[in-house]
């Protein structure tokens, strides 16, 4: 830290991403990302904006927010898109919680929130999941804070029903309300047909996992015009060109792809599946995963150890150390022939404990 730093950002901890390793050549299944590229088009489609990389981005999105909006049936006044939905988180906690005001979310779940939390300094209620993991919907009913739930939750993969969520909306008509569905195209329930009835509902998604761009970093929201222009408001007050041509040009081109998105997701989905069963033979917890990763923990192995026994078989996936889930190791599901090589390795490390 040099003396310049401000004090209010001298106890910052900041978030710790998954490795990017450099190199050997890894499994890699530590950061959520589609194990299969993006959809054919988008190569061309980036290619033929890096020629034109003289020119400034448009810093309105007129037509990424066009394409969003046709393809869930919304008006592009409904759609925000930014570097990422982890900008978009930043900024709703920038907009939203300050003054007294204060952000609610789970005590186990994406841990940018806490980081967030702690940048704006803003005030945080964070509630324990129920012992089986799942949220309590009523944890959160009547709150004075912004409400923010990732759905399907992450690193569980469990989710919470439309219906919950819709009651959480109804008993928080005077906060804005976040559901991250980072994972939702993997087989959660989208918040986004309450968006008519919700003017405090705020939808966020990303490019990153179903689309296959996370390299791209391209995220995007649903909201009331209220809600978007806010947030448009904070974009247009920090980085007008947070998106490249490229990356533009390449959510276009990934959206308008809608087969190819149907393909990738579904066979994630199915091979999620079949590595769960297989887990679960082998005698690990695996917790209900409707995302594109699984949580899970070997009997009487301890996640670090785990970790550590999959990355000398050059596999890499992720623990985390916080109370009550560090038995357990997060797994980005692969492709059938990945999670062979994962479910050979974990009988391997589980025998070598016998
Ligand atoms: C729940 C959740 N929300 C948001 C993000 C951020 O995704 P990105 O910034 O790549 O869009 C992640 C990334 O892992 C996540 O797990």
């Amino acid at each position: 830290m040099s003396r310049f730093l401000d004090a209010r950002f001298a106890g910052l901890t900041p978030y710790v991403p998954g490795e990017q390793p450099r190199g050997f050549d890894y499994i890699k299944l530590n950061t959520n990302e589609l194990p299969y590229p993006p959809a054919p088009a988008v190569a061309a489609a980036a290619e033929m904006e890096a020629r034109r990389l003289q020119l400034y981005s448009d810093p309105e999105s007129r037509e990424l927010k066009e394409t969003l909006a046709e393809v869930y049936g919304l008006s592009p006044q409904e759609v925000f898109v930014s570097n990422g939905s982890d900008e978009i988180l930043s900024f709703a906690f920038m907009a939203f919680c300050g003054e007294g005001r204060g952000a609610a979310f789970p005590d186990i779940t994406y841990g940018f929130y806490r980081v967030y939390g702690e940048l704006y300094g803003v005030d945080c209620d964070i509630r324990p999941l129920r012992e089986d993991f799942s949220i309590d919907p009523s944890d959160y009913f009547g709150n004075d804070r912004m409400v923010v739930i990732a759905n399907p939750n992450a690193p569980t993969g469990m989710c919470l029903s439309l219906a919950d969520i819709r009651e959480i909306l109804r008993h928080n008509p005077d906060v804005p309300v976040l559901i991250d569905e980072a994972y939702v195209d993997f087989g959660g329930e989208s918040a986004l047909a309450l968006l008519p009835e919700y003017d405090n509902l705020l939808v966020v998604r990303t490019f990153s996992k179903s689309r296959a761009l996370a390299g791209g970093r391209l995220g995007f929201c649903f909201g009331s015009e209220g809600l978007i222009r806010d947030l448009e408001t904070i974009k247009f007050s920090t980085n007008p060109y947070n998106l490249d041509r490229m990356t533009q040009a390449a959510g276009i081109a990934a959206l308008r792809d809608g087969e190819y998105f149907e393909k990738t997701v579904g066979a994630v989905i199915k091979t999620r599946e079949e590595t769960a069963e297989n887990l679960r033979k082998l005698g690990a917890r695996v917790l209900p995963s409707r995302a594109n990763f699984l949580f899970v923990s070997l009997p009487g192995i301890p996640g670090a150890q785990v970790l550590a026994a999959l990355r000398a078989r050059g596999i890499l996936v992720r623990h985390f150390s916080a109370p009550r889930i560090s038995d357990f190791v997060r797994i980005t599901v692969g492709t059938p022939e990945q999670m062979d090589k994962l479910c050979a390795a974990l009988a391997d490390i589980i025998n070598s404990e016998e």
